[in-house]
């Protein structure tokens, strides 16, 4: 029965060179663990395997740097899918004869088939990961085989995702490939690193290779790369990354969060230097297509929803807005003139690359806003639009969902063919962008977040533009803070939602010029039930208990209405004693469904 489990990430790392491997892959892998940490292992070879891995996050496992000797290694962190978080079950994994080590980022949704083919084969198996199976297949094989054609045979044996490193006793090198999990390879001076991102080497090497879907590499004191549904040797284009390691920082902020909701007077700068040419271009698809649908998950999806608005207003242009997950159910109704726009910031969400791959199958076009160079979704597109936001490592999609915003607008203006207007509208936010996000301001919101940081339930309600804000405002609120937050459209009030209203219970009620006397109405009924009314909006009003002044900014509005909460979001987590950049259960990108 085909499962749907919402699976999050680790990291791996590989490394072949004159350093000393370990220290190397440690080092790495703590750039990691926001893509998932329950548990972290490290191999290294002198020829011979040395490994050691435990459960806990990287700086609570106390590796004895000593005891992994040796200039070749691999390493992980892990979020379990198939085992409980346990020291067996953390990777690397080793065959039964000692002499292959693998981690790997994914599932083998065929691992209990592999499991029982195997067992019948007289191997023994030692943990409860779907992993296991890959080292003994590379084991079995190399019976009969050198170790890179085991491993391409154990390769064609597996279904499922995968960027897997593996080593094998005796030999300087890391064999790495990778199918619906990202993989990335980063070219040294005579030392090479494959990592799940870049962070992971960026202090060594600038130059980075993004590996396509099927790739297999192997470094040593060279680099080759296979690709294995081709099967033949390709060569892939190194690009120079414009970012280092400090900007990868926290630079003098506690935590990534605040960093980056900080950057943002930069990041939508430089999201506004998108190539006017490509926005025009694909503002020209949207007038040519019959039928447009805008997809994404989490925060990308409320971005998509929000630039709907727009595009109904500015460009009188009916977009549909579908989660991704959901996009299997419009399948019949993508034709070869339909159009989708795929929004993503990591470019490797699985469910928007699976929508990806099905409108791409039925003869639809594809136009991606990514931000990240190189990811899967990029190569999956007809016309790309980047976000330009830099590398957003907090779990948390701040600056890159109002990067998303700023990118949308602009195409949502330029489908009218007003794009210089709209360039102008966002220009005008930068002053106010970088009011709302100066410590003055954060102080301010702080003696809200004071107020209601121990509520159970908080609720966002807006109308038009700001429902969308609502909803994201909520997610942000909720995913970091771990308060229930809920957002709904005003009018919705009265349909269900006020039940839930209590004295005390506080309620963030976001107004703009088109919105506010209906929404000053929500604010009547919720403070006739005493809510505490949080005024978000150009205006303040007697029925609010705390406002916060947010200009007007029309069709620009959810760019400088959502950073206030983004604060708010990230102060109540550190009064609540939550981690802002690795919030539980959480992982940056969800690249299996
Ligand atoms: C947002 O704060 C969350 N991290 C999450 O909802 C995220 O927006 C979602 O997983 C989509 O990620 P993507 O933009 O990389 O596809
Ligand atoms: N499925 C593997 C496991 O549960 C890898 C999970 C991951 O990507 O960290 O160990």
């Amino acid at each position: 029965m085909p499962y749907k489990v919402l699976i999050l990430v680790c990291g791996i790392i590989g490394y072949t060179g004159n350093k000393k491997a370990s220290k190397v892959v440690l080092k790495g892998l703590m750039t990691l663990e926001y893509r998932g940490y329950d548990s972290a292992g490290i191999v290294t070879l002198d020829p011979k395997i040395r490994i050691q891995k435990n459960v806990g996050k990287i700086n609570q496992i106390d590796f004895d740097m000593e005891k992994l000797p040796g200039n070749v290694g691999i390493g992980h962190t892990r979020w379990a899918t198939h085992g409980g978080v346990t020291k067996e079950n953390c990777h690397p994994h080793i065959s039964n004869n000692g002499k292959i080590a693998v981690v790997h980022n994914g599932i083998i949704e065929n691992y209990q088939e592999l499991r029982t083919f195997l067992e019948a084969k007289g191997f023994v198996f030692n943990t409860q990961t779907d992993t296991e199976v890959i080292p003994n297949l590379i084991e079995m094989y190399m019976k009969e085989n050198d170790f890179l054609d085991a491993v391409k045979k154990s390769i064609k044996m597996l279904e499922g995702s995968y960027a897997l490193a593996i080593v094998c006793e005796g030999l300087e090198k890391v064999i790495a490939v990778r199918k619906d999990s990202p993989l990335v390879v980063g070219v040294g001076d005579e030392e090479f690193f494959v990592a799940s991102d870049v962070p992971a080497f960026i202090e060594h090497t600038k130059k980075v290779i993004y590996l396509h879907e099927n790739d297999l590499v192997i470094i040593n004191k060279k680099l080759k790369i296979f690709n294995l549904k081709e099967d033949r040797e390709v060569e892939r284009p190194v690009h120079n990354i414009d970012w280092d390691m400090e900007q990868a920082k926290k630079g003098n902020f506690e935590h990534f969060m605040l960093k980056e909701i900080a950057e943002q007077t930069e990041s939508i700068k430089k999201s506004l230097r998108n190539n006017t040419k490509e926005i025009e271009r694909v503002s020209w698809m949207i007038n040519d297509a019959r039928k447009v649908y805008l997809i994404g998950c989490g925060s990308s999806y409320h971005a998509c929803l929000s630039a709907s608005y727009k595009f109904s207003s500015l460009a009188k242009k009916h977009l549909d807005v579908v989660l991704a997950s959901e996009f299997s159910n419009y399948r019949d109704l993508i034709e070869q003139d339909s159009l989708v726009i795929a929004v993503s910031q990591s470019g490797e969400t699985a469910d928007i690359l699976e929508a990806v791959k099905s409108a791409k199958e039925k003869g639809a076009k594809v136009v991606s806003i990514v931000n990240v160079t190189g990811s899967s979704l990029t190569r999956e597109s007809d016309e790309l639009l980047m976000m330009n936001s830099g590398p957003e490592i907090s779990v948390l999609s701040t600056k890159t969902y109002t990067s998303q915003l700023v990118v949308l607008t602009l195409l949502a203006y330029a489908t009218a063919g007003r794009y210089d207007e709209g360039k102008a509208k966002i220009k005008d936010l930068i002053n106010y962008v970088y009011y709302i996000t100066s410590a003055n301001a954060r102080d301010y919101i702080r003696k809200l977040s004071e107020k209601i940081k121990d509520s159970e339930h908080i609720y966002l309600i807006g109308r038009g533009l700001q429902y969308p804000t609502a909803l994201e405002a909520a997610l942000k609120i909720k995913e970091v803070s771990y308060i229930h937050a809920e957002g709904f459209a005003g009018g919705e009030l009265k349909h269900g939602a006020i039940a839930m209203i209590e004295k005390g219970t506080p309620c963030i009620v976001f107004t703009s010029d088109l919105t506010e006397k209906e929404m000053v109405g929500n604010a009547s009924e919720l403070k006739a039930r005493g809510a505490y009314i949080i005024g978000i909006g150009p205006r303040n009003n007697d029925l609010f208990d705390f406002f916060i002044k947010v200009m007007q900014a029309d069709e620009a509005n959810s760019i400088c209405q959502i950073i206030p909460i983004q604060i708010l979001a990230y102060q109540l987590a550190l009064l609540r004693g939550c981690d802002p950049d690795r919030p539980r259960n959480l992982a940056k990108s969800v690249t299996v469904k």
